[in-house]
C-alpha cells in the first residue's frame, strides 16, 4: 500500500482537488509545475541554503535525558521550536514564496488561525519584497495579538474574517474567494497539508527535511536510521506529514498522531478528527471531516489554536484508515501538565500543540530499549498568557 500521493492527489480515498471553476487554472498550473520546479538544481540550492542560513536547520536532534529515565524509553527530541519564528511552519512557506517567484507571482495571500503561519508567510515575503495580505477570525486576532503585531512589524495587511465562526476555518474560505478573485498575479500559501491538490503533498514534500535529518542524525548517535516510533501532534497535519515523511514506507517505524480531545472527545468541545469524523469535502480536498448528520460542519475546540481545525490532512486520513497510524487524542488539560512537565524537566517550553505530543508519555508504555522521536513542532513564547492563566503562574 502507498502512503503517498498518486498523480491525482489521492491518498487511498482521500484527497483530490474539489475546487470550484474559477480555482481550476490557479490550481492547474501549479499542479503542472510544481515538482518540475522542486527538482531544479537552482531551486533545491536556494531552497537548501534559506533553510540553512535564514531558518537554523538543520535544527538538532536532542536526546532528551531526563524524560527519557521518567518514562524508561530512550527520547529524542527533534526541535522544530528552535526554527527562526519558531515552529515548523517556516519550512513550508520558504519553498512556497521560492516557487511562488518562479511562476511569476507578485502577491501573497495566507490563513491563520494561531498566527504562526501567518508570521511566517509574513516573514519570508519581508525577505522577498513581495506584497502580503493574511486572512484571519477576528476572534483569533483578538487572542493572538502579539502574532498579529508581529505580521503588521513584518509588513503584511491582516483582513479579519468576520463571518462563520470568526476563526481559522472562515480565514481560509476569505483567502480562497481572495484567490478566486485574483488568480493571475496572487499566489495563495497553504500552511498545512490540507486543501486541493496538489497543495497536500507539496506541502508534505516541503516538510520533509524534518524527517530526512533525522535519519542522518540518529545514525550519527544510534548507529541506525530508523527510530522505533515517531510521534507528533496533528491539526492539519503539516509537522507530522514532515516528521514521518522518509518513514512512511517503513512499517518497521511505528507512526503516532496526537490530536486534540479538547475538553473531551464526548463533550461536544473537541477537535479529535480521527474520533469523531466522517468522510467529507473542506477546503477543496476529500477527508475526514467532523461534520453534523446533514453534513454541516462541526464548530472544533481546543485550547490550542493551531489544533483547533475540523479535519485533518487527507495523509492523515488514509494513515488513520489503514491502520498505518496509531491516533490517540490528548485532552487540553492533559496537554497543559505536559507542557509544564517538559519546561520543568527538560528547560523546554513547548507550543500547547506540541505538548499534546508529550502528553501521549502518561498513557501509551514504550519498551526500554525503543527509540521515540518526538517532534517538538513549536516553542511555547506565543502560549505564555495562556500557561499563566490555566496555572494561576
Ligand atoms: C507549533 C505548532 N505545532 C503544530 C501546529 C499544527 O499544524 P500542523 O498540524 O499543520 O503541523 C501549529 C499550527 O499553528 C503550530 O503552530
Amino acid at each position: 500500500m502507498s502512503y503517498n500521493a498518486n498523480s491525482k492527489g489521492y491518498y487511498g480515498e482521500f484527497g483530490g482537488a474539489y475546487i470550484p471553476e474559477m480555482l481550476y487554472p490557479n490550481c492547474e498550473e501549479l499542479r503542472q509545475n510544481y515538482i518540475i520546479i522542486m527538482q531544479e538544481a537552482s531551486f533545491k540550492e536556494e531552497f537548501e541554503q534559506l533553510l540553512k542560513d535564514y531558518v537554523g536547520r538543520p535544527t538538532p536532534l536532542y536526546f532528551a535525558e531526563r524524560l527519557s529515565k521518567k518514562y524508561n524509553t530512550k527520547i529524542y527530541l527533534k526541535r522544530e521550536d528552535l526554527c527562526h519564528t519558531g515552529a515548523h511552519k517556516v519550512n513550508n512557506t520558504i519553498g512556497q514564496i521560492l516557487m511562488a517567484k518562479r511562476l511569476g507571482k507578485n502577491r501573497i495571500i495566507a490563513e491563520t488561525g494561531a498566527g504562526q503561519h501567518g508570521v511566517a508567510t509574513a516573514t519570508v515575503c519581508a525577505l522577498m519584497g513581495i506584497k502580503c495580505v493574511v486572512y484571519m477570525g477576528e476572534i483569533d486576532i483578538e487572542r493572538q495579538a502579539p502574532n498579529v503585531a508581529r505580521m503588521k512589524m513584518l509588513g503584511a495587511e491582516v483582513r479579519p474574517a468576520k463571518s462563520g465562526s470568526r476563526t481559522l476555518k472562515d480565514a481560509t474560505n476569505e483567502a480562497i474567494r481572495d484567490w478566486i478573485n485574483n488568480p493571475v498575479d496572487t499566489h495563495y500559501i497553504i500552511g498545512s497539508v490540507v486543501g486541493p491538490h496538489p497543495y497536500p503533498d507539496m506541502v508534505a514534500r516541503f516538510q520533509a527535511i524534518i524527517s530526512e535529518e533525522i535519519k542522518w542524525q540518529l545514525k550519527e548517535k544510534e548507529g541506525r536510521e530508523n527510530p522505533d516510533y515517531v510521534v507528533a501532534c496533528v491539526g492539519g497535519g503539516s509537522n507530522a506529514a514532515g516528521a514521518y515523511y522518509h518513514f512512511l514506507d517503513n512499517e518497521n517505524v511505528g507512526i503516532i498522531a496526537v490530536e486534540a480531545a479538547g475538553k473531551g472527545i464526548d463533550s461536544g468541545e473537541s477537535a479529535a478528527t480521527s474520533a469523531l469524523g466522517k468522510v467529507g469535502i473542506i477546503h477543496g480536498s476529500k477527508t475526514l471531516l467532523m461534520q453534523t448528520a446533514d453534513g454541516q460542519i462541526t464548530e472544533p475546540y481546543s485550547i490550542s489554536a493551531g489544533l483547533d481545525y475540523p479535519g485533518v490532512g487527507p495523509m492523515h486520513a488514509h494513515l488513520f484508515k489503514s491502520g498505518r497510524g496509531e491516533f490517540i487524542s490528548i485532552t487540553d488539560n492533559a496537554a497543559m501538565e505536559a507542557g509544564l512537565m517538559i519546561s520543568k524537566l527538560e528547560g523546554i517550553i513547548p507550543a500547547i500543540e506540541s505538548s499534546h505530543a508529550f502528553a501521549i508519555l502518561e498513557e501509551r508504555k514504550f519498551n526500554a530499549d525503543d527509540i521515540v522521536v518526538i517532534n517538538l513542532s513549536g516553542r511555547g513564547d506565543k502560549d505564555l498568557n495562556t500557561y499563566i492563566d490555566h496555572f494561576n503562574l
